[in-house]
C-alpha cells in the first residue's frame, strides 16, 4: 500500500489578495507554512486571465520552496513558455475557459492532441514531470498514456458535488476506481483532485493506488476557521488510511 502525496493549491491565497489589489494575504507566505506542516508539494494556477496567482507569484514560490512545485498551465504556447523559463518540478495541464468559476471537467485529448504531445515532449528534455488532468473514462486514461504523459490527474469534481448534495455517488465512484486500476495497469502515475473536501476524501480515500490528492478551495476555505496546520494534518490523516 503507497501513502499518497498531498499537494495544497494556494491559489484561492490569492483570490483573496486580489480581492482587494493589496499586497496580502501573501501566496507565498501559505506556501511556506503549508510546507512546514507537512504539504508534499504546493500546487499553484497560472490562468491566462491571472485572476489568482500572477507570474510574480510563480517566480517568488519557486525561487524560495524546497518542496516541489506543481504548476497547473492551459495547454498554449505562451504557458509553455512560462514554464521553460520557470522550471516548476512538476506541470499539470489542465482546459481552461475564461467565463468558468473554476476548471469544469477534463482536457479534451483527442482535440488538442499534437499541441499536448509538444507541450510534454519540451517539459520532459527539461526533466519535468507532466500530468494531465482528465475525466474518469479509460479512453482518455488510454491516450494520456499513448500522448506521453507521466502522470493522470483525474476531475474528481462530479463525485464531490453529487455528495455535497447527498446524491448518489456509486456510478461515478466506480469510474473513477476503473480508471485508477486501468491507468495503474498501464503504468501512469495516479493523482485526484478538485472540489475534496475532509468528507470525499474519507470516500476517495477508499480507492487503492492514488499516488497524490491536489486539494485547494475546501483546505484554504478551512484554514479560515481552524488554521492551515490542522487543515492540513486533518487531510493527511484521513488520506493514509
Ligand atoms: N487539480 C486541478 C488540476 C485543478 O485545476 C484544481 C483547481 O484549480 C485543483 C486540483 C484543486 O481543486 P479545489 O480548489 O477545488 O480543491
Amino acid at each position: 500500500m503507497i501513502t499518497p502525496r498531498l499537494g495544497v493549491n494556494i491559489d484561492h491565497v490569492a483570490t483573496i489578495r486580489n480581492a482587494r489589489g493589496e499586497n496580502y494575504p501573501s501566496p507565498l507566505r501559505a506556501a511556506i507554512l503549508a510546507q512546514k506542516f507537512g504539504a508534499d508539494s504546493i500546487t499553484i494556477h497560472l490562468r491566462e486571465d491571472r485572476r489568482h496567482i500572477k507570474e510574480e507569484d510563480l517566480k517568488e514560490i519557486k525561487k524560495k520552496l524546497k518542496i516541489p512545485l506543481n504548476l497547473e498551465i492551459a495547454p498554449t504556447n505562451e504557458m509553455l513558455r512560462i514554464s521553460l523559463k520557470y522550471k516548476p518540478t512538476f506541470v499539470c495541464i489542465v482546459p481552461e475557459k475564461r467565463m468558468e468559476i473554476t476548471t469544469e471537467g477534463g482536457l479534451n485529448l483527442k482535440k488538442k492532441y499534437f499541441l499536448i504531445k509538444k507541450i510534454i515532449n519540451h517539459l520532459k528534455k527539461k526533466k519535468i514531470r507532466t500530468s494531465l488532468f482528465i475525466e474518469p473514462n479509460l479512453n482518455d486514461v488510454k491516450i494520456a498514456k499513448k500522448i506521453g504523459a507521466d502522470c493522470i490527474e483525474i476531475h474528481t469534481g462530479k463525485i464531490c458535488n453529487l455528495l455535497n448534495h447527498k446524491k448518489n455517488i456509486k456510478k461515478e465512484f466506480k469510474k473513477i476506481q476503473k480508471s485508477v486500476n486501468f491507468a495503474k495497469f498501464i503504468g501512469l502515475e495516479v493523482h485526484l483532485g478538485h472540489g475534496i473536501t475532509f468528507h470525499s476524501a474519507k470516500l476517495l480515500s477508499k480507492i487503492q493506488g492514488i499516488n497524490e490528492y491536489n486539494i485547494g478551495h475546501f483546505l484554504i476555505g478551512e484554514s479560515i476557521f481552524i488554521g492551515i496546520k490542522e487543515s492540513i494534518n486533518k487531510f493527511k490523516k484521513i488520506l493514509k488510511k
